[in-house]
């Protein structure tokens, strides 16, 4: 039930400056962390940020026999006592990237048993292209009872490298594939493999740890499978999606902000959009400066990297909510991402959506409202929403932000936004809770 959850108060109308500082990616830090499995030797992790998804992937390498232990804003994992090769539902239920274990434990192990992740909100969150690649890896593979059990048949226990075709360019079944074929015997070929920076960092921790990778971040990833892999110390790539997110918040205050550490080349399709539609973007070092006065429409349709990226679709879609004109946004890659609509209704914006397409008539002023966050970067767009609204906006839905951003409103107050964190005895009543 909404009303028993902390909620973001949130004071909207405020103008925003100075820099925000982005956090190391958490769609990277979570496979790097599965990484660990691959050897016994331990691996440090920097730039790791502090989430609720990183304590989760933590607890199921715990569970595995591993140990992991935070010092400041890194990630001591040693993965020597690993003794198991089962994760336990629960965890892989409520965290989808720990079923990303099941390629480095079946390489380590010889055997994995992970339950399937389930649908989320968002779609089916299928990963039949994860089971093809490790049989045609030479695992057995079978799902039974909703847990898929995988095994390396024949005296060496060993994974034979392979040529994959993914029928769709999946990050995760791109990186478990990737892992399973480290330690295989010969070389792996991964075509149609995803192109996303997360996919690259996870080639550059392997490639640290003794693998031989070649080609990631194209559709053709190369890997010569060795022997072992040993132990690495690694600093996470900035989160691309906090940093858009950041940007958009900029944008959506008609404000001018910096926003770093951020690599440009992980945000293009993103920073075209926002030019497109009037904001004027320098980059600036290690980061990017981005100042907004008057927004005009613009389309977008979400694509696999470096087209737009699914996980700013929401968020850019508040900004639309406040842009003069109509846009026309389409989400290609999840079934099921349009659910924020209905809650920025809720605020006053102009929105008719019909399957995974929404039209957006930019209205002049959003107005605040208790509002739910349907999924981690629903709940995002809704504080962005929030943020621009007249008067008082209350988000509700913190058990998905929380998975993925790092005190987010502790670093938009410092740049003059005005939230508040609150018990849910505080909730005002003004307005039906979202249920
Ligand atoms: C990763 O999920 C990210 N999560 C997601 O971020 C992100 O939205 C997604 O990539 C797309 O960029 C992590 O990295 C932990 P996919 P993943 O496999 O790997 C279909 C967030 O908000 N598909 O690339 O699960 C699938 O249905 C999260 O941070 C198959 O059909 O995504 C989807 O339509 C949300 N068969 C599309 O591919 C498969 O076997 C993209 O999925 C696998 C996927």
């Amino acid at each position: 039930m909404t009303n028993d959850r902390p909620f973001l108060r949130i004071s909207g109308g405020h103008s925003l400056s100075g820099e925000l500082r982005v956090s190391g990616a958490k769609n990277s830090a979570l496979v790097l962390m599965a990484a660990c499995l691959l050897t016994r030797d331990p691996i440090r992790l920097r730039n790791v940020p502090a989430l609720t998804d990183i304590a989760g992937m933590g607890e199921m390498l715990f569970s595995l026999g591993g140990r992991v232990e935070r010092k400041g804003d890194a990630l001591e994992l040693d993965g020597s006592g690993i003794h198991s090769s089962a994760a336990p539902y629960e965890l892989v239920n409520s965290l989808r990237a720990s079923f990303f274990c099941i390629g480095p434990l079946l390489a380590r192990m010889g055997t994995a048993r992970v339950p399937m992740p389930g649908g989320c909100k968002i779609g089916s969150r299928p990963v039949e292209e994860h089971v093809k690649g490790l049989k045609a890896l030479g695992a057995h593979v079978s799902i039974e009872h909703g847990v898929v059990t995988a095994s390396i048949p024949g005296p060496t226990r060993r994974l034979q490298g392979a040529r994959i075709v993914l029928d769709c360019p999946s990050v995760g079944a791109t990186e478990t594939l990737m892992m399973a074929a480290a330690l295989a015997d010969g070389e792996t070929v991964i075509e149609n493999a995803a192109l996303e920076p997360e996919v690259v960092d996870l080639a550059d921790l392997l490639t640290a740890m003794g693998a031989r990778v070649r080609g990631a971040g194209t559709p053709t990833i190369f890997i010569d499978g060795v022997d072992r892999l040993h132990g690495a110390d690694y600093a996470v790539i900035p989160d691309r999606i906090e940093a858009g997110t950041f940007l958009l918040a900029a944008a959506i205050t008609r404000s001018r902000l910096r926003v770093a550490p951020v690599i440009p080349t992980h945000l293009c399709a993103v920073l075209s959009k926002l030019e497109q539609a009037g904001c004027r973007i320098e980059t600036d070092g290690d980061g990017i400066i981005l100042s907004a006065e008057h927004l005009t429409a613009v389309d977008l349709r979400t694509q696999p990297f470096p087209g737009f990226p699914t996980d700013l679709q929401a968020p850019f879609m508040s900004l639309l909510a406040t842009a003069e004109g109509t846009s026309m946004v389409t989400e290609s890659i999840f079934e099921n991402r349009l659910q924020h609509v209905a809650e920025l209704q809720r605020m006053g914006a102009s929105i008719r959506s019909q399957g995974n397409t929404a039209v957006i008539e930019g209205v002049a002023r959003l107005s605040g409202a208790p509002v739910q966050g349907t999924d981690l970067r629903a709940s995002a767009a809704m504080v962005l929403a929030g943020l621009a609204a007249q008067g008082i906006t209350e988000v509700f839905g913190l058990e998905y932000l929380d998975r993925g951003y790092a005190d987010f409103e502790a670093k938009l107050n410092a740049v003059g936004a005005s939230i508040t964190r609150l018990p849910a005895s505080a909730r005002s009543g003004h307005g039906v809770l979202p249920t």
